[in-house]
């Protein structure tokens, strides 16, 4: 959602921008913009659409420089289009933004009694006209009274044009890095951008203000003071974040999912048992906790619930799953021996922030399972587990789902463990399990060609009904997601069960179904149910175990994978619905990796 770069150095800013802007597409954007000191003064080029629109324009009109600032800009407010999108400003200010102005309406009708005229529908241009109103030569003494009138979520980078050669940076509640390369500097909303010309960056705390230019990065206090910042390494490089001759960076995620799986995994292990030593995290976190909240947004909150199901099965402590924008305005009932757990890829999700928050005012105790290091969430949790999934860049996420639920097993087990649910020879032979599944998962990847010829009948689709029962149902939900999110199909999972509420008068002739089918102990409820919608003229999907007696004549078609104990299927069933979608998606025409509408990193409410 919205990405952010800025430049001062020797290189031709054009190109580095435009660079550092393709490195942040997986985020989500409509359009994208640019602004250089170029000549006497600040050049801006703006375009809806991909940023090839964008190039076009610059092709024709070339532009060039040594600073400047960039935006692939999300639609919030104001539609998609050259005008609406970023940068916004005047003669003297330029600025782009990330995030949400709140009080925008009653800026911009001062604004507009003191005499400025609004090009545009978008908060963002309110915050720079009211930076061009308190701007008086100082730009930190305008930008520190800026923040102080605005409310609201912001990153922003700002150029003066009295000031060339200068980037300005600040944040609150989005988030923003400075990094530092070889006689040239940068601003970004993620080290992503710039991983190809430094992996030396610093975050920015909320009311900082950084200044980058050709020679250094200097970041003041929100008082004012000078700050002296402690430089990240960043330990993702450039060829991790590129495609690898794989068509898509989806299929190339879902294919790298053993690995994530055992990145995470093997440094939480001690002796077989699980261990979060690695991660500073003391073995009391987990003892005598009264309830366990994990809230989360999207596919994060569907790992949740597999998580659920596996912390109350085998540490019998009760778990509640929340969808974070819900939790946060619904008072909940939070005890301080409760955990809340946070579940985010991006680490910056708003919402899922905003509940974090919420729980460390209450004084309970905070966990994030997050995957970006150093991003806000990791660096506000009480502690913090990384996954180790690497750049995740496709929209849908895949190989971070599989690795947030590597750690919820591993969380069930050191909790078990803390409860004396089971004895440590018990939590040992199930380790073993989760591990010997993880290698049972290249066998799933290996019916790639097999699931792609299942996903042409989907192709002309109108609906399509996912089922399942235990964590059949948890998964189905995140497999229906998958497909919907790429593919533009409606999906919906059910509960097996209760399909004879309401659901099952939508199962007419032909309608695809997925049966989720894993769970042997829950087999016999779950092949009425697949009879239940064949009756009707289902045409049925089935996902099951190699070897479980079902009879071929309750299904049409299935993808059989290999056999492991019911608790551990879902790390195998979910890479076979990923693939599903993927390919779907691809018999589709869809812009796989860059769903409409859709962004990575949702750091808006
Ligand atoms: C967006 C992304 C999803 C993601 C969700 C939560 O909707 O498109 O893939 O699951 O946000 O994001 P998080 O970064 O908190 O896991």
């Amino acid at each position: 959602m919205c990405g952010i770069v800025g430049y001062s150095g020797p290189q031709n800013a054009v190109d580095i921008l435009l660079e550092g802007l393709e490195n942040l597409e997986y985020r989500g954007y409509d359009s994208a913009g640019i602004s250089v000191f170029a000549g006497n003064g600040i050049t801006t080029v703006k375009a809806e659409g991909r940023l090839k629109c964008l190039r076009e324009k610059l092709n024709t009109s070339p532009v060039s420089g040594h600073c400047g600032i960039a935006h692939t800009r999300w639609a919030t407010h104001g539609e998609p289009s050259d005008r609406n999108a970023h940068p916004h400003g005047t003669e003297r200010v330029m600025l782009v933004h990330n995030g949400i102005i709140e009080n925008y309406l009653e800026l911009r009708s001062r604004l507009t009694a003191e005499g400025y005229v609004f090009k545009t529908q978008t908060d963002t241009e309110t915050a720079a006209l009211l930076l061009d109103s308190l701007y008086q030569g100082d730009p930190l003494a305008a930008i520190r009274e800026m923040i102080r009138q605005i409310e609201g979520a912001y990153a922003l980078a700002i150029l003066f044009a009295d000031r060339p050669g200068e980037v300005y940076g600040v944040r609150k509640d989005n988030p923003l890095i400075a990094a530092l390369g070889e006689g040239e500097n940068f601003i970004a909303s993620d080290i992503a951008a710039v991983l190809s010309h430094t992996k030396r960056f610093f975050t920015l705390e909320e009311g900082e203000i950084a200044v980058a230019s050709r020679c250094g990065i200097t970041v003041y206090s929100p008082e004012g003071a000078p700050v002296e910042k402690k430089v990240h390494t960043a330990t993702w490089d450039v060829e991790q974040a590129r495609k690898d001759g794989y068509p898509h960076f989806m299929l190339k995620e879902i294919f790298e999912q053993p690995k994530a799986l055992r990145d995470t995994i093997h440094p939480r292990l001690k002796d077989g048992l699980p261990s979060f030593e690695y991660d500073g995290i003391p073995e009391c976190l987990f003892k005598g906790r009264g309830r366990i909240h994990i809230v989360a947004c999207g596919t994060a909150m569907y790992a949740g619930l597999v998580g659920r199901d596996l912390i109350e099965t085998l540490a019998r402590i009760p778990v509640e799953v929340q969808i974070a924008s819900e939790f946060r305005y619904r008072d909940p009932i939070l005890s301080k021996d409760d955990l809340v757990v946070i579940i985010s890829q991006s680490g910056e999700t708003a919402d899922s922030l905003a509940v974090l928050r919420l729980a460390k005012q209450r004084g309970v105790p905070t966990l994030g399972v997050v995957n970006v290091a150093g991003s806000t969430i990791a660096r506000e949790a009480d502690y913090v587990i990384y996954t180790h999934a690497g750049p995740e860049i496709a929209v849908a996420s895949t190989k971070a789902y599989s690795v947030q639920v590597s750690v919820m097993y591993l969380l069930a087990f050191a909790m078990a463990r803390s409860a004396r649910t089971l004895g440590e020879e018990e939590i040992r032979a199930k380790v073993e399990e989760l591990l010997q599944t993880v290698e049972k998962l290249p066998r799933v990847l290996e019916q790639n060609n097999a699931i792609a010829s299942i996903a042409g009948r989907f192709q002309e689709s109108e609906s399509i009904f996912f089922l399942g029962r235990g964590l059949d149902w948890a998964l189905s939900q995140e497999g229906a997601l998958k497909l919907k999110e790429i593919s533009y199909i409606h999906c919906e999972a059910y509960a097996a069960g209760e399909l004879k509420h309401g659901t099952i008068s939508l199962i007419t002739n032909g309608v695809p179904v997925v049966a989720v089918a894993t769970q042997e102990h829950l087999l016999g409820k779950m092949v009425s149910n697949i009879k239940e919608v064949k009756a009707r003229g289902a045409w049925v999907l089935l996902l099951a175990q190699e070897g479980s007696p079902i009879d071929e004549e309750v299904y049409d078609q299935a993808i059989r994978l290999p056999k492991a104990p019911d608790l551990f299927t879902p790390l195998l069933a979910v890479a076979a619905l990923q693939l599903l979608a993927y390919h779907t998606s691809v018999c589709r025409g869809c812009d796989v990796d860059k769903p409409r509408n859709l962004a990575k990193s949702v750091t808006v409410e």
